[in-house]
């Protein structure tokens, strides 16, 4: 049902002429110095600004190659578990464990499978129950927890650097903004990891996922893997992940296997005060790629606590948010957000509204 409205809303938007885009891309060791030793606004702006493309990309990171190769590694051993063993990874909260989703489409055709584990974990283990459902997942066989903690942390890296320099750029765009997402997020935030497969497509379809928003604060996407029926790497150096820029043009995010891509998700656009919108996107299958291939990708959220109160910056109402032009495209449940509301408050109300 949910899936099923985004379908409609969205398909006609393949049909756009994907645009040509030279990425903004960040040097990791640039992130690391504080915004005192280097600006770096101007990257932001560009990237995930309000003028900007809506996503950014990240080169250089240390340990990149190997932490992917483990985490993939990890991902295939999990979805060639036999199936009563994948089944003892199901979990009662839909949103972590191992899931087999088929997603309906308009046309009734099933157009693909998508098997995923997904796992959350909390910055600060003591500001959290790790026993309630959202944690409360079964870790798959060998070494899949101390690898997944181990990605964590590089990725934990990542974000607290780039939420540094992003309230350095919103510090100079908002009035009375003080370094609020280093504030709220600064090691009291979830990590939600996403490990997906999608099976290949129905002739008929072209889309993996379809085209949305993600409800989070950013999420970091690593270059996916490209695989056969017989597990064989498939060269294919195209990311299939299309973004819309800040002017409604499509375009394909250009990017290499050692570099990720950060989007940035649907509560950005409060949190900043409308300065950073968020960035629709789908995964697409172009005409060159052929049918039986599966696509694997692994994913890393950046989540507030559930009982996080979200708030807007710079002390505005929502409805003070200016409305942009460019922001005259969809920005899912942002209609619905109420200042105070908690984030598992303004999830339900997303995901309620989504499937109207
Ligand atoms: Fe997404």
């Amino acid at each position: 049902m949910f899936l099923k409205s985004y379908i409609k809303r969205f398909s006609s938007q393949i049909n756009n002429q994907l645009k040509q885009t030279q990425l903004t891309k960040i040097n990791y060791n640039d992130l690391l110095k504080s915004p005192q030793e280097i600006n770096i606004s101007n990257f932001i702006e560009s990237s995930v600004g309000l003028k900007g493309q809506g996503m950014l990309i990240i080169k250089n990171l240390p340990n990149l190659e190997k932490i992917r190769k483990t985490q993939f590694k990890n991902l295939y051993n999990v979805n060639n578990l036999p199936k009563e063993e994948q089944n003892k990874l199901k979990t009662k909260d839909a949103s972590v464990g191992w899931t087999n989703q088929v997603y309906a489409s308009v046309d009734g055709v099933i157009p693909n499978e998508t098997n995923s584990f997904m796992a959350r974990y909390p910055s600060d283990i003591n500001k959290v129950d790790l026993k309630s459902p959202e944690f409360d997942i079964i870790w798959p066989p060998n070494n899949f927890k101390q690898d997944f903690l181990e990605f964590n942390n590089e990725v934990r890296i990542l974000f607290n650097n780039l939420i540094k320099h992003i309230d350095h750029y919103l510090s100079k765009n908002i009035k009375n903004y003080k370094n609020e997402l280093y504030n709220d997020f600064y090691n009291t935030y979830n990590h939600l990891y996403r490990g997906i497969i999608y099976s290949p497509m129905k002739k008929s379809h072209n889309f993996w996922d379809i085209w949305h928003t993600d409800v989070s604060l950013m999420t970091f996407v690593t270059h996916p893997i490209y695989y056969n029926k017989n597990f064989d790497v498939v060269n294919i150096n195209k990311s299939c992940l299309l973004f819309k820029d800040r002017s409604d043009n499509v375009f394909e995010a250009v990017y290499e296997e050692d570099e990720v891509a950060i989007n940035i998700g649907d509560i950005f656009y409060f949190y900043s005060a409308g300065l950073i919108p968020t960035s629709p996107h789908c995964v697409t299958k172009s005409v060159d790629i052929p049918n039986d291939i599966y696509r694997s990708n692994i994913v890393i959220f950046l989540e507030p606590l559930h009982q996080h109160k979200l708030k807007i910056s710079g002390g505005l109402e929502f409805d003070e948010i200016p409305h942009k032009e460019s922001l005259k495209y969809f920005y899912s449940g942002n209609l619905n957000f109420k200042n105070g509301m908690t984030f598992q408050e303004y999830n339900d109300v997303f995901l309620a509204t989504s499937s109207k």
